[in-house]
């Protein structure tokens, strides 16, 4: 019954998720590491459940243990200058060979249909092609990195035209010159420059490692590009798992991709939890702030609407209709977090007797206790000070205590300014509170 229970409010709280993600375009890089895990059909079967959902699909593979392996096995040395491979002719086949067997791999999963799996009925159409222009990189430092390109051009038209008919799109890290010619790229450039050239909602990373704080070993839920530009010089050291996939996300908000989410793929279900959970699971960059403090929007009402209903349904808020709402939406700010409003309040200002009322105080019961509360009454005081307002009223029934540990003090209705009075309602007896602005 329990476990009912929890999966019933599981799946209703993953709702606004899939609202959100449906028709939204999402490219996911996974390293040639996850391709020849053993796990690695479990990312497939989540890849396909997010297609069922709506999500336009491109995928991006990594062939470099592939690429290694391969060398390897001629007694070939791989061969590096600065991180990057230089890719001579032999490097060139292992690359070809690589590409194509990781490709066929991942298609077979894709295409996986069996009624005791957890692919049943998904009839997933997945292509690759040659979307990807690229060039050579040339000579640096005179060393020549022969068939080693970077990403020209990106064919996003042709892309585009494959994600409008729900085909999942796969990339390998191979780019084609005008000239024929063949060039190794780095899967998280691929990714990078996908994503920008599609106007990606998010790309998704499946890394290695955790991004966590090498001093304290913390995982790293969010940052923005600023903080991880000054995570990356303070951690010259970091290895090149986590430098990058972060170097490949700051590239990408910087040219106007919104999130980048960081996933360690050995987490099973790692995927489904970041973005369908409200807290996700690995690491968000992004250039704006994750979590936000700001006047409301038109679009918000229906956040708040959904965080204030079940206050009004306990009494604990007044209850107020759409309409009202919608007309006095420019008295209210709210918190916004990853596209969630998770905190509100009004604050009606009357200039002309220079005093305030702060209405539907509300943070999310998920988010209270770390001052959101504490913030959102900051803000209208401060708004109250500049408007050179003197005194600040709250109508109260249960929360006058929060409101008297913050400074104010219980008044009575003959203080109540006269505008306040006749809305004042003697069925609720709320109590009345009241601070002086200085
Ligand atoms: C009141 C409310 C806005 C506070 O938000 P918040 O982000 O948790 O606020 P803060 O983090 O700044 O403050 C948390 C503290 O307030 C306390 N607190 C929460 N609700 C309280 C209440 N009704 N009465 C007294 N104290 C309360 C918490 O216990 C916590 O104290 P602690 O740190 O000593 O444990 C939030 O609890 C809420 O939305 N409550 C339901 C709606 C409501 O009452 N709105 C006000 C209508 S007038």
């Amino acid at each position: 019954m329990q476990s009912e229970k929890s999966f019933v409010s599981w799946f209703r709280d993953s709702s606004p998720y899939i609202h959100a993600h449906r028709n939204k375009t999402f490219v996911i890089s996974l390293g040639g590491e996850a391709v020849q895990a053993d796990d690695f059909d479990h990312h497939i079967h989540d890849i396909a459940l997010l297609s069922s959902l709506g999500i336009r699909l491109v995928l991006v593979h990594g062939i470099r243990p592939q690429i290694d392996q391969r060398l390897n096995k001629l007694n070939a040395p791989a061969l590096f200058h600065k991180n990057l491979r230089i890719t001579d002719d032999l490097a060139l086949q292992c690359v070809k060979e690589a590409a194509g067997l990781v490709r066929v791999e991942i298609e077979a999963l894709l295409s996986m249909g069996l009624s005791n799996s957890p692919m049943a009925g998904s009839s997933l159409k997945v292509v690759s092609g040659n979307y990807v222009i690229a060039k050579p990189i040339g000579v640096i430092d005179g060393i020549d990195y022969c068939h080693t390109g970077e990403v020209r051009r990106i064919d996003s038209i042709a892309i585009h035209q494959q994600l409008d008919q729900n085909t999942v799109v796969l990339i390998s890290p191979i780019g084609y010159s005008p000239s024929g010619e063949v060039f190794n790229l780095s899967a998280e450039q691929v990714a990078t420059a996908v994503s920008i050239a599609l106007k990606a909602e998010k790309l998704i990373l499946l890394t290695e490692h955790s991004c966590c704080n090498p001093d304290n070993g913390e995982h790293i839920r969010q940052m923005t590009t600023d903080e991880t530009d000054i995570f990356l010089q303070n951690h010259k050291a970091a290895p090149d798992l986590i430098k990058l996939p972060l170097t490949a996300a700051i590239q990408s908000c910087q040219a106007g991709i919104e999130r980048v989410h960081l996933i360690n793929r050995h987490i099973d279900g790692a995927l489904l939890q970041e973005l369908f959970s409200r807290d996700g699971i690995g690491t968000l960059i992004s250039s704006a702030p994750f979590e936000v403090l700001r006047p409301a929007k038109l679009d918000d009402i229906g956040g708040i609407i959904e965080l204030i209903k079940p206050l009004e349904q306990q009494g604990i808020l007044v209850k107020r209709s759409r309409e009202k709402i919608e007309m006095e939406i420019a008295d209210y700010i709210v918190i916004e977090r990853d596209g969630l409003i998770i905190a509100c309040a009004a604050f009606h200002a009357n200039e002309q007797d220079y005093f305030g009322a702060i209405a539907c105080l509300a943070v999310h019961e998920n988010y209270q206790g770390v001052s959101r509360g504490g913030r959102l009454l900051n803000y209208v005081y401060q708004k109250a000070m500049q408007m050179k307002l003197k005194k600040l009223f709250v109508l109260s029934t249960q929360t006058m205590q929060w409101f008297i540990e913050r400074g104010f003090i219980a008044s009575n209705i003959n203080n109540l300014p006269d505008p306040l009075k006749e809305l004042y309602n003697p069925q609720r007896n709320s109590k009345i509170l009241c601070k002086n602005i200085e």
